[in-house]
């Protein structure tokens, strides 16, 4: 596995290559839920790249940038066992400068859900992910539905922005009793991480009332609310896959969306329709 730090020496390195590439772009700490991306990326991709970077300005004020759980030695054990080619390891310096051009989240559907509880974050997810793709010019880019809004955000910029790259969403990767994998899993305490199930358990509650024919979101949320109590709730919505909120569960096109706050830690998850 070639580790490399600049965007320079990696568009450097790619520079006559015609094959093609698959990118998972990463903040670290992996878990199964990045290497089931990196696996996806290698079944369909002839040369693997993923980048770890912690992006700053994805990071509100006051927010975990300086405590994000950061394993470096662990994380290229990861890749180089995943079967990475090319891991990019860039530093801030060499990815923002002092007076930078913006790229800014759509004014609704980058300021609702997690973008209102997080104002500005998708801007610079957006941009990190929009230098990222420019620096590897991968074929596919693979990311998490767990990160629904994102995926949605990224796929649109995408679109909107005529970049040639596919992007892929892949399936949330659990733990065996239903919590989702996340980097910040590791905030938790045990009485925490047992609170922290009472989101999936709700949304397992939201598909079981599918099934019994109920379809009429407000019913649904109710029942969640009452699931996730009493955990600090920053939302629970029901939208379709163009994130537009609707008063119906529309079967193969609904994401039902949950944000909480376990102690100090956010958490989102969510289950597609
Ligand atoms: P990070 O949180 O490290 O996640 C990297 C990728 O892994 C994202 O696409 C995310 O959706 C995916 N992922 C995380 N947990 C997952 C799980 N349990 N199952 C499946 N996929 C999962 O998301 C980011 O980093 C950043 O915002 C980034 C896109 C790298 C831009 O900085």
């Amino acid at each position: 596995m070639k580790i490399i730090s600049t965007p320079i020496e990696l568009k450097e390195y790619f520079k006559n290559s015609n094959k093609t590439l698959g990118f998972v772009p990463t903040m670290g700490a992996l878990h199964e839920g990045h290497i089931t991306l990196i696996k996806e990326a290698r079944k369909a991709n002839e040369i693997v790249v993923v980048s770890i970077f912690v992006n700053p300005t994805q990071f509100l004020k006051g927010e975990d940038l300086d405590k994000y759980p950061r394993k470096d030695d662990a994380d290229k054990k990861i890749c180089e066992l995943s079967g990475v080619d090319v891991l990019f390891l860039p530093e801030a310096a060499s990815i923002y400068s002092d007076d930078e051009v913006s790229i800014l989240a759509p004014k609704v559907r980058g300021f609702v859900l997690e973008g209102f509880s997080r104002p500005g974050h998708f801007n610079g997810v957006l941009t990190v992910v929009m230098k990222l793709l420019n620096i590897v010019n991968p074929t596919r880019a693979y990311f998490g539905k767990k990160d629904a809004q994102q995926l949605n955000l990224i796929s649109l910029m995408v679109k909107q922005f005529f970049m040639s790259v596919e992007v892929i969403g892949v399936d949330t990767v659990r733990e065996n009793d239903g919590l989702a994998l996340s980097s910040r899993n590791i905030y938790l305490t045990v009485k925490e991480r047992q609170e922290a199930l009472k989101i999936s358990a709700s949304l397992q509650c939201a598909a079981k009332m599918l099934t019994q024919k109920i379809v009429n979101s407000q019913v649904i949320i109710q029942k969640m609310r009452e699931h996730l109590a009493p955990l600090e709730i920053f939302y629970v919505e029901i939208l379709n896959r163009d994130f537009e909120i609707i008063k119906e569960v529309e079967l193969a096109n609904s994401i039902i969306l949950v944000e909480v706050k376990v102690g100090k830690t956010r958490l989102i998850d969510n289950i597609w329709l």
